[in-house]
């Protein structure tokens, strides 16, 4: 696990956009997993302007997000494939057909939906897997729509949305009807098997599940603990959302002498 402590929101959102600049130009057709809120946001700003500014190309690129609420048309404006286009697709080369949000359109009954989330499964697994994914976390420590108690072995399904989930959800809508109950999300199982995952926080506001998440104990209590057992997990935090780590010093000792080593070693070469 690495964790990289950076001053602010800004930084945050320039680490994580030069992670994936860098996959996508020493891999143009790799697989991207995308995630929604208002963490992610900057970061995808970030890209927006690499793509217009250097060049960077999303052509090659297929992409796969993490969660959708149901039932939602997904051109409501609280939609998460209405969030991508709005706040990255529409603005990259990404070929629309390459961009993957689970649907999450009224289906006649629950085989339907579950023959949604086997496929999702089916197409990620097709195209070989996701190389990187984007992570946000909720502050009771969820990722994705997995709540608190999910199995760490799930995979893509249908979600019942806690009460708490449903009243932050509720300032989105116009009415506490037009809320919807459930989710479609990408398991914690289905996360574990991401290459690269890359958790953003930023805010006091996340602290506390910051440091359950990395220095708690590894409990389905805290969905993003499950990142302890990720063969590849960086989290990129600002200063605070790195506020409760009893070990911070040591993550910025650490950071800082890898630098050291990064940039000897290309000095030397
Ligand atoms: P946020 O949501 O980025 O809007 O804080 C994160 C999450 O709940 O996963």
């Amino acid at each position: 696990m690495q964790i990289v402590i950076c001053k602010d929101v800004a930084e945050v959102a320039k680490t994580a956009a030069s992670m994936v600049a860098k996959l996508v130009r020493a891999k143009p057709n790799c697989v991207l997993g995308f995630a929604t809120g208002s963490t992610p946001v900057e970061t995808y700003k970030r890209l927006v302007g690499m793509h217009k500014e250097e060049g960077l190309s999303f052509a090659k690129v297929c992409s796969f997000n993490l969660d959708e609420y149901y039932p939602i048309e997904p051109n409501h404006e609280q939609s998460y494939r209405y969030f991508m286009n709005r706040y990255l697709f529409d603005h990259i080369d990404i070929e629309e057909d390459c961009t993957n949000v689970p649907n999450g359109r009224k289906q006649r009954d629950l085989e339907a939906i579950k023959r949604i989330c086997v496929d999702y499964e089916y197409r990620i697994e097709k195209l070989g897997g996701i190389d990187l994914q984007i992570l946000g976390i909720g502050s009771t420590g969820h990722i994705a729509f997995n709540e608190l108690g999910s199995s760490f072995a799930s995979r893509t399904r249908l979600v019942v949305l806690t009460e708490r989930t449903i009243m932050d959800n509720s300032r989105f809508f116009d009415r506490m009807e037009d809320v919807p109950k459930y989710a479609i999300s990408m398991g914690i199982g289905t996360i574990l098997e991401t290459r690269h995952a890359i958790l953003l926080a930023t805010g006091r506001y996340k602290a506390e599940a910051i440091a359950r998440a990395i220095e708690g104990p590894i409990t389905s209590s805290c969905p993003a603990s499950a990142l302890q057992l990720h063969k590849r997990a960086t989290f990129i935090v600002d200063e605070a959302a790195a506020g409760a780590l009893e070990r911070k010093k040591y993550y910025q000792h650490t950071q800082k002498l890898l630098r050291d080593l990064e940039q000897g070693g290309k000095g030397a070469s």
